[in-house]
Order: C-alpha cells, then sequence, then structure tokens
C-alpha cells in the first residue's frame, strides 16, 4: 500500500520518527509539494497525508487510486471533504493533540501584551536600568487581567480550555457559538450573543474554525461594534480577521493591541502593514508546535490510518 506524506517537514523537521507509519505501507515523504506537484507525487497513493497542502476538487479528480486523505493538523479546510465524500474517500483529521498547547498560547500573547517582558528585557540588557533615578521604571503600559472581561468566540475543545486558564487569572469570561452546548451553560463561562460579545469584552479570542460562516467574522462591522481599546487574539484561522479591517481598527484606537499567531496568508506574500504596528504581534503559526504536541499529532494520525485499515473510521471529517 502506497502512502504519501505531502509536507510533513513542519510536523517533523527531525526530531521525531517516522517508523510507526513505515511499519503500515510503502511511505513515500516529501518535506513539501508545490500545488503543481501534487497530482504527479499522489498518482498511485491510496493513502495521503497532508498538513497544509491543499487538496482540491481537480487534484481528487486526477487521484484514482486515492481512499483516504489524513489531514496531520485540526483544522481541515484545506481539504474539499465534501467532494472527497463524494468520491468515496474518507478524510480524517487530529482533534485535540494540540488543545494545551493552543491555549497556553493564547496567554503566551495576551501575556506578552500585558507585560512586554521581551521590550523591558532588551532595556535591561543596554542599560536603561542603570541610568534610572528610581528603583523601577516601565516602557510601556502594564495590564492585569483579573476582572477584565474575555469574550471567546468558538468553544470547542481549544475555547473551553482557554476559558478555564482565564478563569484562573480571575478574568470574567463570555462566549459566543452559533450551538451554544446546554452542559457549558452556567459553567466556566456565560452564552451571548454574538453583538454582546463584541460590546462588552476587553479581551476577544477567536476558537472557531474557518468556514464560509465565519470567514472575516472579524470586519469593519464588528470592529465598530467592540469596546474602545480591545484586545485581539487569533491564534485560530487567518482569515477569520479582515486585516485592512484590523489595521483601520488600530489607526482609531478601537484595537489597543492584537496577539495573531495565524495570517490570511500563510507565508505572507508580502510585508503587511500590521507588522509595523508596535502592537501588534505576529507569531509564525506556532501554537501548535510544541515537540509534546506535535508527536501527540504523528501517533494520532497513525492510529487513525490503523483504525481506517481496520474498517474501524476514527476521527472522520466527512462521515
Ligand atoms: P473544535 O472543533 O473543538 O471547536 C470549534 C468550535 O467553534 C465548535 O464549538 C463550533 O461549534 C464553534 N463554531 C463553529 N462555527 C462557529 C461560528 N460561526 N461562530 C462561533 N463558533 C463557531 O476545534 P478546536 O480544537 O477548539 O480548534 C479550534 C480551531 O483552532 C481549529 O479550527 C483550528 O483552525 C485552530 N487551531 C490552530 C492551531 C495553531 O497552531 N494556531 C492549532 C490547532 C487548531
Amino acid at each position: 500500500m502506497k502512502i504519501v506524506v505531502l509536507d510533513g517537514r513542519t510536523l517533523n523537521p527531525g526530531d521525531l520518527s517516522w517508523e510507526p507509519l513505515k511499519a503500515l505501507g510503502e511511505v513515500t515523504i516529501y518535506e513539501r509539494t508545490e500545488r503543481e506537484q501534487v497530482v504527479e507525487r499522489s498518482l498511485e497513493a491510496e493513502i495521503l497525508f497532508t498538513n497544509k497542502t491543499l487538496i482540491r476538487k481537480e487534484t481528487i479528480d486526477q487521484l484514482p487510486s486515492l481512499k483516504y486523505i489524513g489531514v496531520l493538523a485540526t483544522g481541515f479546510n484545506i481539504v474539499d471533504v465534501d467532494y472527497a465524500k463524494e468520491k468515496g474517500i474518507v478524510v480524517t483529521n487530529v482533534p485535540s493533540y494540540g488543545t494545551q498547547a493552543v491555549a497556553q498560547f493564547v496567554f503566551a500573547h495576551l501575556l506578552e501584551i500585558c507585560h512586554h517582558i521581551p521590550d523591558h528585557v532588551a532595556s535591561v540588557r543596554e542599560g536603561k536600568w542603570n541610568r534610572q533615578a528610581d528603583f523601577c521604571y516601565w516602557n510601556q503600559r502594564l495590564i492585569e487581567l483579573a476582572g477584565k472581561t474575555l469574550g471567546i468566540i468558538g468553544t470547542g475543545r481549544i475555547g473551553v480550555e482557554t476559558a478555564k486558564i482565564a478563569r484562573a487569572f480571575g478574568m470574567r469570561i463570555i462566549a459566543y457559538t452559533p450551538r451554544p452546548k446546554p452542559e457549558l451553560i452556567g459553567g466556566d463561562f456565560d452564552y451571548v450573543s454574538f453583538d454582546q460579545l463584541l460590546a462588552s469584552s476587553d479581551v476577544i479570542s477567536l476558537h472557531c474554525p474557518l468556514t464560509d460562516e465565519t470567514r472575516n467574522i472579524l470586519n469593519h462591522d464588528a470592529f465598530s461594534k467592540m469596546k474602545e481599546g480591545v484586545i485581539i487574539i487569533n491564534t485560530s484561522r487567518g482569515p477569520l480577521i479582515d486585516e485592512s479591517a484590523l489595521v483601520a481598527a488600530f489607526k482609531s484606537g478601537k484595537v489597543y493591541a492584537a496577539g495573531l499567531d495565524v495570517m490570511a496568508v500563510e507565508p505572507p506574500k508580502e510585508r503587511s502593514p500590521l507588522y509595523d504596528i508596535p502592537n501588534c504581534h505576529i507569531t509564525p503559526h506556532i501554537a501548535w508546535a510544541p515537540v509534546e504536541a506535535r508527536g501527540r499529532l504523528l501517533g494520532i494520525a497513525v492510529d487513525n490510518l490503523k483504525a481506517f485499515l481496520e474498517g474501524n473510521i476514527i476521527n472522520q471529517v466527512n462521515p
């Protein structure tokens, strides 16, 4: 059985083992694959793994042997899952390898915005503290999270984990999701309408998947309904935010700061105007990437394939 991994490098740059996957078939691993190489590389594959390489209808049509697509990630918007279903191709994802890592990363961004630690450390190294008349100084506004309202958009695994951590910081938590889960109401947070969330949150954190419904969920209209000086965190998917609307919201003072681990185009093709906004902190899509989380991801991806081969499909996203 031929197994092709189209873009294995980000998942495993060399610190994990592919051996458990190799035990399941004849495996070819590419570090990365350009769009025009996908078909030629996957032609005989029955099993395809992709992390961020797009698998669209046109590609699926040219791969007659294909039976299974394993997405090496949680978000599976890179695969045309409905068309795969029409063709009888099973698509699986890895739903929960990185829940803790991503929720932790929300607070890495938030705490950076609240305390600016690298900036203060750099100023101490540069000698600024030695030149002070007082015992302390701070370069920028410092923020306490206790008592602030966190608005969570999307109360799935990562949203709920983020709420738990926020609670430990003493934050008040409100959430919006189109289909609230009754068991979560009155729990760690209160469900509110989308507009109420926008109007009441000091910090808004995005945890919904990218779908037609959520694309540009934070657009000009949404920013206009937010509190002055709101903080935006996006560890979910870049296109959830209309980036030009975010730039405008920074310029008007509506947004005080943002922590973005994802952008509309990855890697970005051009220099974004967001790079030049001092309180806009952008990281290169690394929330998922601690070695512990990547190891778990690879293990679950192999288990997904084993289950498929044994006829007990798990983690299918197009049932
Ligand atoms: P999940 O599937 O457990 O939760 C997503 C939640 O969003 C669900 O509760 C769903 O009902 C809700 N939702 C759907 N449509 C919505 C809408 N229109 N408005 C508000 N909520 C809506 O997914 P999980 O594990 O919590 O992951 C969330 C997202 O995080 C993923 O879709 C993925 O894009 C992103 N992610 C990012 C990573 C990174 O490295 N930055 C790593 C892993 C995931």
